[in-house]
């Protein structure tokens, strides 16, 4: 695997790939370790085109391994608010279409979304907790659909989406007009329960977030990667170009 450096700053571990295709292998490398170790591991997963090529990795290694996965547990980070679960951009769609459907033996029921219906935090904490958090990153150093302003206390809970996010995510949609401007997302507090968390990061346009990542010293609501600073176990995975 092409690792070109590996360093520590605050609590993080940051991993600098050549590309996205080694960073992301070496992530599918991680989470199929774990469910090899623990098949009732418990997934925290994340849409967008950053984990695209972690699955189709990871998808390749469980075909191959024949490991039963009817014992895993995922919850993902959130899901737009006013788009059926069936819609062609709903994160229920993307998941079924980018993962789950190639993996016969995990169990539809064990696939989990935030929802206004559930208190996804308990469902979360009596499913003994997420082992491993995957994340990517928004522009405004957004994790999950927490926009600058969330506290370090927030619970999984309706947000309205940072205009910011709105012009990103438009390009998966006919038009900026179709684009939900609410979501639900699991909190920092949800996410920063996770006992590992993976946040990855690539291309120029992570750029700037993942240097005001390195460069942070304490959380900053305005800023709410930043919360990551002060967990115990995160490595962030970046390519080349997100961190030149
Ligand atoms: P992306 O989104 O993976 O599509 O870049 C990441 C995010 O907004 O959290």
């Amino acid at each position: 695997m092409k690792e070109k450096q590996k360093m520590k700053k605050n609590n993080l571990n940051i991993h600098v790939f050549h590309d996205q295709e080694a960073a992301s292998a070496y992530v599918a490398n991680k989470i199929y370790d774990l469910i090899q170790k623990n098949p009732q591991a418990v997934l925290g997963l994340a849409t967008g085109s950053t984990p695209e090529l972690t699955y189709q990795f990871l998808i390749e290694m469980l075909t191959e391994s024949n490991l039963d996965l009817s014992k895993i547990l995922t919850f993902n980070l959130d899901e737009y608010v006013g788009l059926e679960t069936t819609h062609a951009q709903s994160y229920h769609t993307f998941m079924s279409e980018n993962l789950f459907k190639f993996l016969p033996t995990l169990k539809s029921n064990n696939n989990n979304f935030p929802s206004a219906e559930v208190d996804y935090d308990k469902k979360i904490s009596d499913a003994g907790g997420i082992d491993l958090q995957i994340l990517g990153i928004g522009t405004n150093g957004h994790i999950g659909f927490n926009e600058p302003g969330s506290t370090s206390d927030s619970k999984t809970r309706i947000v309205n989406l940072d205009p910011s996010t709105i012009a990103a995510n438009s390009r998966f949609f006919n038009s900026i007009d179709e684009v939900p401007t609410k979501a639900i997302s699991m909190g920092l507090d949800t996410i920063f329960k996770a006992k590992k968390i993976i946040l990855m990061a690539f291309g120029e346009t992570k750029k700037s977030a993942i240097k005001k990542l390195m460069q942070a010293e304490k959380f900053d609501q305005d800023f709410p990667a930043s919360i990551l600073l002060s967990h115990p176990n995160v490595e962030i995975i970046v390519d080349e170009e997100s961190y030149k």
